[in-house]
């Protein structure tokens, strides 16, 4: 058998292969709900026979949304949008899961489709914005008022809120986002971080935020199911976060209840230059898998099966997430299954369709 298509257990949840859709905001949400395109966008990916459904980046809170458009869990009016959807993922065979976001300073942008600029509370944006420090993250865009201590205990708790929702409305993993600059992100890396108090300076305190929000979602979330980090390994730039620091902050989240590492990059700072091309991150799970010492995930730019089935097989991850690549072909796993040699099943309905 192909290796990309061997089950994986993480706790008591069994994944059907390794290949996993990487959350992508949609921007289609009304007041962060779940709608029609979620179901068809999602389903068509359990469908396509994806092993993990992930919903993409989800705010806890509303002012923690990118855009006005994103989804979000803040309230429990939010839960019962997701129960078909994933409902229909389970039913597939997929696991459903949801990452949970807070967008911090990078918070109040428009669609991409439009450029993804900040945008003004005339054009249906929103301020204060948070972060741990205030630091905008580039020229033109919203400077974000430091939080207080309290508002970051209070941030914790609604990260666990949403979790317990999340469980609520069927989700059997849950990926904390502390990637691509947002909230998370920006308590890790010095360049945004420069508080003097216990969530700033040492590498210790930089990593506090984080590590008591995947407590408090330990703590609420249920024992069999897994958790997902997902970490900006290196922030490409000198003096930012370094591979070093991921592999260091991997085994520090492993006994605080983390199963495994989906191992991304950049987005803190702009302007940075990043060898982007085919795998560019795979080295970066390698390394936190070996010397993390715990599971990790692969994404970026993995569009061929062969160079999916060859992370797995070389074990430089446990997993492969896809997204833009998924997006052209939520058919993907069938496509790649074929390719490899492999006999998978096909849905019944469109068992005529499968390629002998
Ligand atoms: C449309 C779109 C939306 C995205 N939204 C998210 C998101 O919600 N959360 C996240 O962590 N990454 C997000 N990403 C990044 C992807 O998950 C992925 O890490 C990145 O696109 C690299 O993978 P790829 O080369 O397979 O596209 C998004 C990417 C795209 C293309």
């Amino acid at each position: 058998m192909a290796h990309l298509f061997e089950p994986l257990r993480l706790r008591d949840v069994e994944f059907r292969n390794r290949i996993m859709v990487s959350p992508m905001c949609q921007y289609s949400s009304v007041n962060g709900m779940a709608n029609d395109w979620h179901f068809v966008h999602l389903g068509s990916r359990a469908v396509g026979g994806a092993s993990l459904v992930m919903v993409e980046a989800t705010a806890v809170t509303s002012e923690g949304r990118i855009s006005p458009m994103d989804m979000g869990i803040w309230s429990d009016a939010h839960v019962e949008p997701f129960r078909p959807i994933f409902r229909f993922i389970t039913e597939r065979g997929a696991v459903p899961g949801i990452q949970l976001a807070h967008a911090g300073r990078k918070a109040s942008t428009g669609e991409p489709w439009k450029g993804g600029h900040a945008v003004s509370a005339a054009e249906g944006g929103w301020t204060p914005i948070y972060a741990p420090s205030a630091i905008a993250f580039a020229e033109g865009w919203q400077t974000p008022k430091a939080l207080t201590v309290t508002e970051i205990a209070e941030l914790v708790r609604c990260f666990a809120l949403a979790a317990q929702r999340a469980e609520a409305a069927g989700a059997k993993l849950i990926e904390i986002h502390a990637a691509h600059g947002y909230l998370l992100h920006t308590f890790l890396s010095p360049l945004s971080n420069h508080r003097t108090d216990q969530y700033g300076g040492t590498f210790e305190n930089r990593t506090c935020a984080l590590r008591e929000v995947l407590a408090a979602i330990r703590k609420v979330w249920p024992e069999g199911y897994p958790i997902s980090v997902r970490i900006s390994s290196t922030d490409w730039h000198e003096n930012g976060w370094m591979i070093e620091d991921s592999i260091a902050l991997a085994r520090m989240l492993k006994p605080l209840g983390a199963d495994i590492i989906d191992c991304s990059s950049g987005g803190l700072v702009p302007n940075v230059r990043i060898p982007v091309g085919p795998g560019y991150q795979t080295l970066f799970a390698q390394r936190i898998r070996q010397e993390g010492e715990i599971p990790t995930i692969s994404v970026g730019m993995i569009t061929d099966p062969a160079q999916a089935d060859h992370i797995i097989r070389t074990g430089q991850a446990d997993a492969v997430m896809l997204a833009r690549q998924l997006l052209r072909d939520p058919y993907w796993p069938l496509h790649a299954a074929k390719a490899l040699g492999h006999d998978m099943a096909w849905p019944l309905q469109y068992e005529r369709a499968k390629p002998r």
